[in-house]
């Protein structure tokens, strides 16, 4: 039955109509086949709204690709050259020590203690913007969480834009199953380059420690917690991957949803208040990061369709956020809606670490610049997604201020 579904790259933002709208066409996987077979890259995508969620919350499942059979999209695509994989593709235990080495400071209450700084960076930006249209993404979105990161990991501001250039260079190979070579060589120069940047920056630290998220990576490994230095470095590497296109993503995708939506945006100026709602409904309704990964760790059967022990499933977040039978009109963007639960930020032991600190950034971002600019709107020089697989964003986004 599956095989008249869209297989492969056609399921990936590679391909220009999944790009452009793949809601569509994952409401047709959804309904003709909930558990889809992508035979191209061997990989099963499930669509349903409960799969996904129990999916993504099953502790017995495995994340770490390197588990996979041999030719599964996992691992032959998520890992490369032997490298060591980041806590996000990592089981227990090593998972659980990694991660509780560095989360105290994406608590609530410690993210919170940042927002004075978010609202001062953010204000900056909007100062540096002096043309009567201009690139949300290039000079607003893109900027934004990338200045975030770097002040919390306490980096030169001269740094900055140098930084910023690496990090977005790296993400563009690090979840793309088909990079260009041309890419691939740029991303990795990038990952060398920034690796060796970490690795000045942690040896600088260490002779006067400061209230900087590196040096509270030293100080968990000189309270014998023993995170290396090439842990520090993968750390430092995760929080740029994970953590600046995904918010750029959004702050793009929220801003676009409310303008495309009058009405919504008329309201949100009424009511401000209603601007975590907004937040959470502009995830729900077009998640930056599509889909997640995990491997089986047993043969069982999901929605009639056999799975093996070691094959990949690829739950599609995009599609479960708009999955009918859990939400009514879900291709309607409200920003009052009652329930605006989703499954953006994944689930279960590897929930996403940045969850609150993306969240008050895109809060703080959409309410300053609604501020700013009372008459925003679309420019006639429109907009463009992005292709880079399992990411949903603008590569460009103009407006009018
Ligand atoms: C809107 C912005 C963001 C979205 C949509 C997002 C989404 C996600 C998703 C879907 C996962 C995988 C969860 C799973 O498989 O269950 C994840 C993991 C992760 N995210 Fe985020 N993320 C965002 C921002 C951030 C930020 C700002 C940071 C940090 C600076 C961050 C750090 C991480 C880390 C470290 C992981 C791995 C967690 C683990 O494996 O235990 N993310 N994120």
């Amino acid at each position: 039955m599956s095989d008249s579904l869209p297989q492969g790259v056609e399921l990936t933002s590679l391909d220009e109509t999944f790009r452009n709208d793949p809601y569509t066409l994952l409401e047709r996987l959804r309904e003709a086949a909930p558990v889809h077979e992508d035979t191209q890259l061997k990989r099963f995508i499930c669509t349903r709204h409960d799969d996904v969620k129990n999916l993504l919350r099953d502790k017995d499942l495995f994340t770490d690709p390197r588990k996979a059979n041999a030719g599964s999209f996992a691992r032959e695509f998520l890992i490369r050259d032997n490298e060591e994989p980041s806590m996000l593709f990592m089981d227990e235990p090593d998972h659980r020590r990694l991660r509780s080495l560095v989360t105290k400071p994406f608590t609530p209450a410690a993210v919170e203690s940042w927002r004075p700084r978010i609202r001062a960076v953010i204000r900056r930006i909007l100062d540096d913007i002096d043309s009567a249209e201009f690139d949300l993404i290039e000079h607003f979105a893109g900027p934004v969480p990338a200045i975030v990161i770097a002040e919390m990991l306490g980096i030169d501001p001269h740094m900055h834009g140098q930084f910023k250039r690496w990090s977005s260079l790296a993400v563009k190979v690090s979840f793309n199953p088909f990079p260009s070579e041309e890419d691939l060589q740029a991303g990795r120069a990038a990952m060398n380059q920034l690796e060796s940047f970490f690795r000045t920056e942690i040896e600088s630290r260490r002779a006067a420690l400061g209230s900087d998220l590196i040096s509270d990576m030293i100080r968990a490994e000189e309270a014998g917690e023993k995170l290396s230095v090439e842990e520090i470095v993968g750390q430092c590497n995760l929080l740029l991957v994970a953590g600046n296109v995904t918010t750029s993503d959004l702050i793009g995708n929220s801003i676009k949803a409310l303008l495309d939506n009058p009405d919504q945006l008329t309201r949100l100026r009424e009511r401000p208040d209603l601007i975590q709602n907004t937040v959470e409904e502009a995830l729900r309704f077009d998640s930056p990061v599509t889909n997640s990964g995990r491997i089986a760790n047993r043969d069982f059967e999901l929605a009639g369709c056999p799975i093996k022990k070691g094959e990949s499933l690829m739950t599609s977040l995009a599609a479960a956020n708009r999955d009918p039978a859990v939400y009514p009109h879900p291709n309607k963007f409200d920003i009052e809606r009652e329930d605006t639960h989703h499954q953006s930020f994944g689930g279960g032991r590897h929930l996403c670490l940045g969850a609150h600190l993306a969240r008050l950034e895109v809060q703080e971002a959409i309410l300053a610049l609604l501020d700013r600019y009372p008459n925003l709107s679309h420019s006639e020089k429109g907009y463009a997604y992005a292709s880079i697989p399992s990411f949903r964003g603008l590569s460009f986004f103009w407006v009018s201020r």
